[in-house]
């Protein structure tokens, strides 16, 4: 379980967080939406460890311990996985070793064995043909030269098989064409289960159609304004975020 009380967050003299309360329980999946520069993104590299931001107040835990405190790599190996808004290219790092050595990382930090090669290619190929991406894509170098929408889907390819407990999805469906967006939904869907969470950052409800969330929040001007059920994306996208403030 995450659970983040009055949450603040800065970058140089610019508050971006302006205190966030938000639980997401095992098991649930909860959207994020809310206008550009809000601090959905800010929100996700926050939880997940990233430098340059400074916590100038609140508390995050989950399962319990100040994941505050944690380094970046033990809050992966704790079952926190970002897939980025951005997905950065990585010249020379093949993708299936490069997928391989996190996979192993995390496992080795939870003092469970290796994966061998054998058994995580063979995880990795079924994963990349259910998420119907190109063959040559774990040998080729990360996200070099691959379209947006493969870079989309191969960090849903890292979450697959990295199979975090939290998963925090950046606009995952942004620049998705309508069947990569089904293809992308369905590698969500396929996690679901009593140990799997997510917060789901997104401006679209159409994502929504396909992974029903549990609870939809709006982050507006660094903080939480509202929360509801599915509808409220409906509504959202039929009245826009005007007003929301106020509300
Ligand atoms: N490293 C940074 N330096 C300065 N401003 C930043 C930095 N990161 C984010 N911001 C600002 O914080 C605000 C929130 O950004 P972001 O979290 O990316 O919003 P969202 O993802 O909701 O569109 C924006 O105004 C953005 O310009
Ligand atoms: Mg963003």
């Amino acid at each position: 379980m995450l659970e983040i009380k009055g949450l603040r967050a800065s970058v140089g003299a610019k508050e971006i967080l302006t205190g966030i309360d938000l639980t997401v329980p095992d098991g649930e999946i909860h959207a994020v939406m809310g206008p550009n520069g809000a601090g959905k993104s800010t929100l996700s590299y926050i939880l997940s460890g990233r430098d340059g931001y400074e916590v100038t107040g609140g508390a995050v835990s989950f399962d319990g311990a100040d994941l505050l405190v944690m380094a970046p790599e033990a809050r992966a190996a704790a079952g926190i996985f970002l897939a980025f808004q951005y997905p950065i290219e990585l010249p020379g790092v093949g993708n299936a070793n490069f997928i391989r050595t996190a996979v192993n990382a995390v496992r080795r930090a939870r003092g469970e064995t290796e994966m061998d090669t054998v058994t995580f290619l063979k995880e990795a190929r079924n994963a990349v043909k259910a998420l119907a991406m190109p063959d040559d894509m774990l040998k080729r170098n990360v996200n070099v030269g691959f379209s947006g929408g493969e870079k989309k889907r191969n960090e849903i390819l890292q979450m697959t098989l990295l199979k975090p407990k939290l998963a925090l999805l950046d606009e995952t469906d942004s620049g998705l064409d309508i069947d990569a967006l089904r293809i992308v939904a369905g590698g969500v869907n396929a996690a679901r289960g009593p140990k799997f969470s997510a917060l789901v950052i997104t401006h679209y409800q159409r994502l929504l159609d396909y992974i029903t969330p549990d609870r939809v929040h709006v982050l507006a001007a660094g903080r939480i304004v509202r929360s509801g059920g599915p509808e409220l994306a409906v509504e959202l996208e039929q009245h826009g975020y005007g007003g929301l403030e106020a509300a």
